[in-house]
């Protein structure tokens, strides 16, 4: 059950961070290595125990550290590391969990990048994926192998909008002595996965988290000994695959992070006005915010109220093409852009099913529930949401 006294804003608002000459952001790293005034010294950062010494800007440099410092800090874990994807956390986290053999348990809704890494990606490296149903969590327990190193899923699928039940699943994952990996690309800030009881929380900081749609970036969030161990110069699978992020990026992502508490809030308030105005219109809508979606009474359960339902909503317009001429449409009418990713200021809207889950074959989509027609809307932090209301519903 969420963890009420843990304020993830109140933690990256506390974050002490300074320039080198006590500059209010943090200087700005524009160096790939590092100079050592003792050759002992530089013998110890290779072996990682040297603290405050940087080596080589693939391995750690500053400015990462302090993105990842203040990752650390919105999810409340020991530790963090940033990536130059979202892709690059999630096949980072994984290929540092599995060995060749082992298998891995995951909701059969994710986003499409990856269900292509599990799918087509880990078998050739004869590592087992079995796709679930992430309510069903009886049939997960029997899904167990003795192989089994991980259960993944998102807090909030894309882009189904299905609510993980993480302090059910990391009861099931401890039980078994295995890892529970949560993309929490949806909703940061909302639910804190690792206080539920996930030993891995993995972004797509594209999203929300940079909220500016001007970079691709990513993070993993866990304990101290799974950073050092993705980390290590031996063995490491960031350090040996090198998925780095840029310090430029990593310095301007962390300015936007602290003001996601007023950007999450907004989104939420935007889309909950949305979807229940449209719901009341008799469309039929997917928005964990709305008593008609499953999940609505589990999503109370595990959110920080502070900030909403989030951003993200979904209406079913049952073909296609009936959804391809809403969207021409609430594009020329100034509703948002025809565009895949979320987070954004402005509202992007997406038909999934034709973007980005087309990697998921067409029978998984019907098997899953995903209708052709759905439309997938992040909605944007307009001032005036009434207006973007009427908008829409000239289209419809
Ligand atoms: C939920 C989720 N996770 C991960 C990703 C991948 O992130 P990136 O594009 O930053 O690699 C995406 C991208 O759309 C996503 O929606």
């Amino acid at each position: 059950m969420p963890d009420t006294k843990f304020d993830p804003s109140g933690a990256i608002f506390d974050l002490k961070q300074f320039g080198e000459f006590g500059d209010v952001n943090p200087s700005i790293t524009d160096s790939s290595t590092y100079t050592f005034l003792a050759a002992q010294t530089m013998l110890d950062t290779f072996q990682g125990e040297s603290e405050g010494c940087f080596l080589y800007s693939r391995h750690w440099n500053p400015s990462n550290k302090y993105l990842s410092d203040a990752m650390a800090a919105l999810e409340g874990t020991e530790a963090g590391w940033v990536t130059s994807s979202g892709m690059g956390a999630i096949t980072t986290s994984l290929l540092q969990l599995c060995n060749a053999g082992d298998h891995i348990i995951t909701s059969v809704t994710t986003y499409g990048g990856t269900f292509a890494f599990l799918k087509n990606y880990l078998p050739k490296f004869n590592i087992e994926v079995t796709f679930v149903n992430i309510a069903d969590l009886e049939g997960i327990e029997k899904a167990i192998r003795p192989n089994t190193r991980l259960i993944y899923t998102e807090t909030l699928t894309n882009p189904l909008l299905q609510v993980s039940d993480i302090p059910r699943l990391a009861a099931i994952s401890k039980k078994h002595g295995i890892k529970l990996v949560v993309d929490n690309t949806f909703v940061p800030l909302i639910i804190s996965p690792a206080r539920l009881g996930a030993d891995i929380t993995v972004y797509s900081m594209t999203k929300f988290i940079n909220g500016k749609n001007d970079c691709v970036a990513g993070a993993i969030c866990s304990d101290a000994e799974f950073i050092n161990a993705i980390s290590n110069v031996n063995d490491g699978t960031a350090m040996l695959l090198g998925p780095v992020l840029d310090p430029l990026r990593s310095s301007s992502i962390l300015k936007n992070l602290h003001t996601l508490h007023i950007r999450m809030k907004k989104h939420s308030e935007n889309a909950l006005y949305l979807a229940s105005r449209l719901e009341q219109d008799g469309l039929k809508i997917k928005y964990p915010g709305l008593a008609s979606h499953p999940d609505h009474e589990l999503m109370k359960q595990l959110m920080h109220p502070d900030f909403g339902f989030g951003g993200m909503m979904a209406i079913d317009f049952g073909t296609a093409q009936h959804a391809n001429e809403v969207m021409e449409k609430m594009q020329s009418a100034g509703v948002g852009y025809l565009a895949v990713s979320l987070g954004y200021f402005k509202t992007l809207f997406s038909n999934p099913g034709k973007s980005t889950s087309s990697e998921v074959p067409v029978e998984i989509q019907r098997e899953m529930g995903l209708s052709e027609g759905l439309i997938r809307f992040s909605v944007g932090l307009d001032h005036d949401i009434e207006r973007t209301y009427s908008r829409i519903k000239s289209c419809l």
